[in-house]
């Protein structure tokens, strides 16, 4: 990784020869609490090793000029009559572009050169990643002074508006928020964060890549964000307070569980279960007790699997196949589903072993060796000096 800075910065240089400003942009990870954030629920992410680097500068006029090295593709556009793309990647950096101009702030032209370790479609939120790597940067090269909500705002808003998901806002959060060392529970109500220690000398965050890729995962997310809405709009003839699942109770959705039907119900139970786990997990790790972290983490895999139903068999074998192995304190699907990774909290001693094994085991019921990443926690999106 520490080569990719310079990589980047010698490619801009030799494509547009001047000096760049480097910004680099991390993936994330979710310890637990998935599915929760745009139901205004607890969330519990960190921002990880793996990144973005962008090599960017002001043009003196309107123009934009892209390339993504890792894709070898490059986009090229008018600051004031850009189109979306169908090469996809650059989507993102348009979308937030966009976000600025409704802003009125007085946008000009660019070069811009960015790669990374990111594997893409794996949950890591890539996608986060290059929306904060371009606000950050624009914030800084225009000198703009926007607050870093404002710019977590900036990414989720692009991505809803200009991409067509209508994520919530637990990526660009933890992507802009992130900081080395924690993982932080974010309210998605009130948009505010309480940092929890990770004593990542006992024990590690490993991911377990299935290889999967599907492309429901955009129109399925936006079906389970229009269930837990139903679920909401049946509720609130009963008590019109109830702005969204975080005001409901298990006993008021246990007393309405006939008028919503089966799908609805158990969408909106997956969703109340999950953020109690949050809470919970938070609490195991005040107290140090990772065995009972990785336990909820263990059920929250089960709702999302069964309840949720945004798991796919390949992930459910890597889960299954973790929880048999020993020093796996806890596994789960992680981020938005059908595909991806796993993420699993290992042991420190029992990291090899774990790799092995799971390499061994998923390769012979599929044919595919999976990717694994061991992920430490690093600070968000920034500046590189
Ligand atoms: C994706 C979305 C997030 C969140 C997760 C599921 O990563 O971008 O907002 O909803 O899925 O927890």
């Amino acid at each position: 990784m520490n080569e990719l800075p310079e990589l980047i910065t010698k490619k801009y240089k030799q494509l547009f020869a001047e000096q760049p400003v480097i910004v680099r942009s991390p993936g994330r990870v979710n310890l637990i609490g998935e599915h929760t954030d745009y139901n205004q629920g607890f969330v519990l992410p960190a921002a990880i090793d793996r990144a973005i680097i962008m090599a960017i500068n002001l043009r003196q006029d309107d123009k934009i000029n892209i390339f993504a090295l890792d894709k070898n593709e490059s986009f090229s556009s008018d600051i004031e009559s850009y189109e979306k793309s169908k090469m996809g990647w650059p989507n993102y950096i348009l979308g937030v572009i966009e976000e600025f101009r409704k802003k009125r702030i007085g946008l000009k032209g660019f070069n811009c050169v960015f790669g990374g370790d990111i594997p893409i479609g794996a949950g890591l939120s890539s996608s986060a990643a290059l929306e904060g790597a371009v606000s950050t940067a624009m914030n800084h090269l225009l000198n703009v002074g926007l607050e870093k909500l404002d710019l977590v705002k900036i990414g989720q808003a692009a991505e809803h508006n200009f991409v067509g998901v209508r994520c919530g806002i637990m990526d660009q959060y933890i992507n802009i928020f992130g900081e080395r060392g924690g993982v932080l529970r974010i309210d998605c109500r009130t948009n505010e964060y309480q940092r929890f220690p990770f004593r990542s000398d006992d024990y590690k965050i490993v991911l377990c890549d299935s290889g999967i890729r599907h492309d429901l995962v955009s129109s399925e997310y936006n079906v389970r964000r229009s269930q837990c809405e139903t679920g909401i709009e049946i509720l609130q003839n009963y008590k019109r307070s109830i702005l969204s699942l975080r005001d409901v109770s298990h006993y008021m959705l246990d007393k309405h569980q006939s008028e919503m039907g089966d799908l609805i119900y158990k969408r909106c139970a997956y969703v109340i279960r999950e953020n109690v786990r949050v809470l919970n997990a938070c609490k195991d790790l005040e107290t140090n007790d990772l065995v009972s972290f990785g336990n909820r983490m263990f059920e929250s895999h089960y709702g999302l699997s069964n309840e949720y139903e945004v798991s796919c068999k390949e992930l459910d074998y890597l889960v299954d196949t973790a929880s048999n192995i020993p020093g796996v304190l806890g596994s789960r699907m992680m981020g938005a589903g059908f595909g991806g990774c796993t993420i699993n909290l290992v042991t420190a001693d029992a990291i090899d072993d774990f790799k092995a094994k799971i390499q061994e085991k998923f390769s012979k019921k599929t044919g595919n060796k999976p990717q694994l990443y061991i992920s430490s926690i690093e600070n968000g999106a920034e500046i590189l000096e």
